[in-house]
C-alpha cells in the first residue's frame, strides 16, 4: 500500500523498427484511430498515475522523440536494437526506485483503469516480479507461458518453441511489473543464447526463478494483451477503437446506424438525437451538437456543428463552423476558416473556402465562394463563382451583403463589394463595386440573327459574302438577315 501512494515509474519499449509492418515509419507511430500507438500507450499510463515514463528509443528516434516529447516523457536512446532486454538496459533502471512497470511499446488498446488494478495488486503482494498472461485461442507470434505444477516458470519465444510448446494457449502480455532493485540484479544476467541472438526480457523469469525470488502470473485483458506486429494487427486495432467509440456514444443517446462501419475519433463529442449514417468519419477535434444528421460518407476534421445540423452524403467539411440547423451537401465542400450561419443551406457541389457565410443564406447548387463574408437571407445562384485569385498570385476578398440577390452564373472579380439588398443579373462578371439597393447587369447583350443559315450549306451561293461581317462569329457560318435584339 505504502508503494502504491509512491507511485510507479513506466519503462515503455519503442525502439524497435517493427520490420513486420513492412512500412518506412517506425511501428510505434503508426496511428490507431488518428492517434499515433506510442502516444495512446503514454496518455494511458500517465492516467494511471505514473510518476515518471522512460521511453527507449532507437529506430526512427527523432521523429518518434519529436511526438513523445511533448507529452513530458524521458527519452533513452538503444544504440542498436539487440532485444527488448537490452533495450530496458538502455532506460537507465539503476536510478529508479520502487515499482517498475514495463511495457512494450505496440499494444496501444490499453486502459489506464487496468493498468492502476495490476499496479495495486502487485504493491499490495509480496511479489519480486508479475508477467501479466492471457489466454488466446490462437497464440501464434507470442511468447508462451511455461508452467510446472501450475507454476509459472519461464517464457518462450514462439522462434525458439518447440511443436508442443507452441500449443500452449497462455502466452506472455508484454507487461511487467518488477521492485526496481530486483530488475537491477536480473538485467546484467540476460544473455543472447536463443533463436533469434537477442537479449529477451521475458528471460528475466527464469532468471528470478534460478535466484529464489517470488515470482508469479497475473491475469490480464485480451485488449491489453493486443499487441501490432503487422498492418493486419493494426487495421483490427483501429478497427476496435473505432468501435469502443462508437459503443460510448451509443450510450450517451447518439444513434450510429452501424457501429462496424463508423469512424469517430476520440476526441469528438456528439450530442444524444444525432444521427450518424454508414461510412462516416470524423476526425478530432471536433464537437457536434444534438439533433445533427451525418449521411452517408461524410469527412468532418475538426468541425464544431450546432444543433440540428444536415450534413448530406458526400460532403467533406474541414476546419469549420456549421451553425444551428444548417443544411449542408449532398457533396459539398468547406473548407477551413469557414462559418455557415443558422439555417444557412449550402447545397450540392458548393466549395466555400474562408468564407463567412451569413444565417439564412443559401448557395444551391454548383459554387466557388473562396475569401468572401456572405450576408444574411442573400441567395447565391447556381453556378456562381468568386475569383479570389490574382494574377500577382495574392487571394483578394469578396463581400456581398444582406438580403443580395445574386442571379446564377455570375462571377466575383475581387477585390469587390456588393451592398446590402443589390441585384445582380443572371451571367453577370462583376468587376466594379455594387452599392445598397442597386441593380448590376454585366453580360453581352443578346443578338438574334433571323433565318440564320449556316456557312457550310451557303459557301457556294452568290450571295454568300464569306464574312460575318458586324456579327461575331457564332459556332460555324455566316449570318443572313442580321438583326440584333436590343
Ligand atoms: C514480445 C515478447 C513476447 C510477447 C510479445 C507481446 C520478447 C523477447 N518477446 O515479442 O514474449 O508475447 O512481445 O506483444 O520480449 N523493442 C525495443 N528494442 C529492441 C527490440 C524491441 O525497444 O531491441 C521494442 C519494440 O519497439 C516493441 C517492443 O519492444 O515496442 C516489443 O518488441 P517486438 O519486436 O514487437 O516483440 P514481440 O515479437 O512482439
Ligand atoms: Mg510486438
Amino acid at each position: 500500500m505504502v508503494m502504491a501512494k509512491k507511485g510507479f515509474s513506466a519503462i515503455l519499449l519503442a525502439a524497435g523498427k517493427g520490420t513486420r509492418m513492412r512500412s518506412p515509419l517506425p511501428k510505434v507511430l503508426h496511428p490507431v484511430a488518428g492517434v499515433p500507438m506510442i502516444q495512446r500507450m503514454i496518455t494511458e499510463v500517465k492516467q494511471a498515475g505514473a510518476k515518471e515514463i522512460r521511453v527507449v528509443l532507437g529506430f526512427g528516434e527523432s521523429l518518434v522523440r519529436s511526438v513523445v516529447e511533448p507529452h513530458g516523457v524521458c527519452c533513452f536512446h538503444q544504440k542498436q536494437q539487440r532485444g527488448t532486454g537490452d533495450a530496458v538496459r538502455a532506460a537507465q533502471p539503476e536510478n529508479l526506485e520502487g515499482t517498475v512497470l514495463i511495457l512494450n511499446g505496440d499494444h496501444p488498446l490499453i486502459r489506464a483503469d487496468e493498468l492502476r488494478r495490476l499496479i495495486t495488486e502487485f504493491d499490495q503482494s509480496n511479489d519480486d516480479l508479475q508477467v501479466v498472461t492471457v489466454e488466446l485461442t490462437n497464440p501464434t507470434g507470442f511468447g508462451r507461458i511455461l508452467r510446472r505444477q501450475n507454476k509459472i516458470c519461464a517464457i518462450i519465444e514462439e522462434k525458439d518453441a518447440s511443436h508442443e510448446t507452441r500449443k500452449i494457449c497462455e502466452v506472455n502480455a508484454g507487461f511487467y511489473l518488477v521492485r526496481s532493485e530486483i530488475l537491477n540484479i536480473l538485467l546484467p544476467k540476460i544473455k543472447n543464447e536463443n533463436v533469434q541472438g537477442e537479449f529477451y526480457l521475458t528471460d528475466i523469469l527464469s532468471l528470478a526463478i534460478e535466484e529464489k525470488m517470488k515470482v508469479e502470473g497475473v491475469k490480464g485483458s485480451r485488449q491489453l494483451a493486443f499487441g501490432v506486429n503487422s498492418q493486419l494487427d493494426l487495421a483490427k486495432a483501429t478497427g476496435l477503437i473505432f468501435r469502443r467509440k462508437a459503443r460510448e456514444l451509443l450510450e450517451k443517446g447518439v444513434v450510429i446506424i452501424d457501429p462496424r462501419a463508423t469512424y469517430i475519433e476520440d476526441n469528438v463529442t456528439i450530442g444524444s438525437g444525432s444521427v450518424i449514417y454508414p461510412g462516416v468519419m470524423i476526425k478530432g477535434p471536433s464537437e457536434l451538437g444534438s439533433f445533427c444528421v451525418v449521411e452517408p460518407h461524410a469527412m468532418l476534421i475538426r468541425c464544431q456543428l450546432g444543433d440540428g445540423v444536415e450534413v448530406k452524403g458526400g460532403s467533406y467539411i474541414q476546419g469549420a463552423q456549421i451553425k444551428d440547423r444548417a443544411q449542408i451537401g449532398p457533396y459539398a465542400h468547406i473548407r477551413p476558416e469557414t462559418t455557415v450561419g443558422v439555417e444557412a443551406k449550402v447545397g450540392n457541389f458548393v466549395e466555400l473556402k474562408k468564407v463567412q457565410f451569413g444565417d439564412r443564406a443559401k448557395a444551391s447548387h454548383l459554387t466557388y465562394l473562396g475569401d468572401a463574408e456572405v450576408g444574411e437571407d442573400t441567395n447565391i445562384g447556381c453556378g456562381t463563382i468568386t475569383c479570389n485569385y490574382a494574377v500577382d498570385h495574392k487571394k483578394y476578398k469578396t463581400k456581398i451583403g444582406k438580403n443580395v440577390f445574386v442571379g446564377s452564373d455570375s462571377q466575383f472579380v475581387a477585390p469587390i463589394e456588393v451592398g446590402d439588398g443589390a441585384v445582380i443579373a443572371s451571367g453577370s462578371t462583376i468587376t466594379k463595386n455594387v452599392p445598397p439597393g442597386a441593380l448590376a447587369v454585366a453580360r453581352a447583350k443578346q443578338i438574334v440573327r433571323e433565318n440564320y443559315v449556316p456557312r457550310s450549306s451557303h459557301s457556294d451561293s452568290p450571295n454568300s459574302t464569306g464574312s460575318s461581317e458586324e456579327v461575331p462569329a457564332v459556332g460555324v457560318g455566316a449570318i443572313k438577315g442580321e438583326r440584333s435584339s436590343k
